[in-house]
């Protein structure tokens, strides 16, 4: 079941190329008090090792089946000194899926879905870790 998100951001990557564009217009539309926070990142690589590091522990969950919570608890940690709360931070899983599901379309599965939300309910439970 796992491997659908995997397959979910596979296809994303298919049709895409690199989502970044996407991704971070999805950020700002929802959240555009979150802008002013990269104004120093003028080339846009502190934002692409960001998502980077996102998809990484994307893959690694789909692959063990379990989510490596330490790691994702040091980054959320980090994250304070930028301003951005626990549940902001979560947020940043949630507006990928409903990329990779508005992108996907009809290629969106019921497997999918689902892989998805498990992965979602355990990020959120991340927060008081
Ligand atoms: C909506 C949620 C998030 C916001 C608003 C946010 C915001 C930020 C900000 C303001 C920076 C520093 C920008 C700069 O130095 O110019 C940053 C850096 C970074 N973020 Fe996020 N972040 C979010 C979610 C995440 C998530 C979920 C991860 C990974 C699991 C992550 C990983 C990183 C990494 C790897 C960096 C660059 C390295 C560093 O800070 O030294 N971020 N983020």
């Amino acid at each position: 079941m796992k491997t659908a998100i995997a397959t979910s951001l596979e296809y994303l990557a298919q049709m895409l190329g690199d989502p970044h564009a996407q991704i971070y217009e999805r950020l700002y539309r929802q959240h555009p008090e979150v802008q002013a926070l990269f104004v120093l990142d003028t080339d846009g690589s502190v934002r692409g090792a960001m998502l980077q590091t996102t998809l990484e522990t994307i893959f690694d969950y789909a692959a063990k089946g379990r989510l490596d919570s330490l790691s994702l608890g040091a980054w959320r940690s980090h994250h304070l000194a930028y301003d951005v709360n626990p549940e902001l931070f979560t947020r940043f899983f949630f507006i990928i899926r409903d990329c990779a599901k508005a992108e996907l379309g009809s290629a969106w599965t019921a497997d999918m879905e689902s892989a998805w939300i498990d992965l979602l309910l355990q990020v959120r439970a991340s927060e008081t870790e």
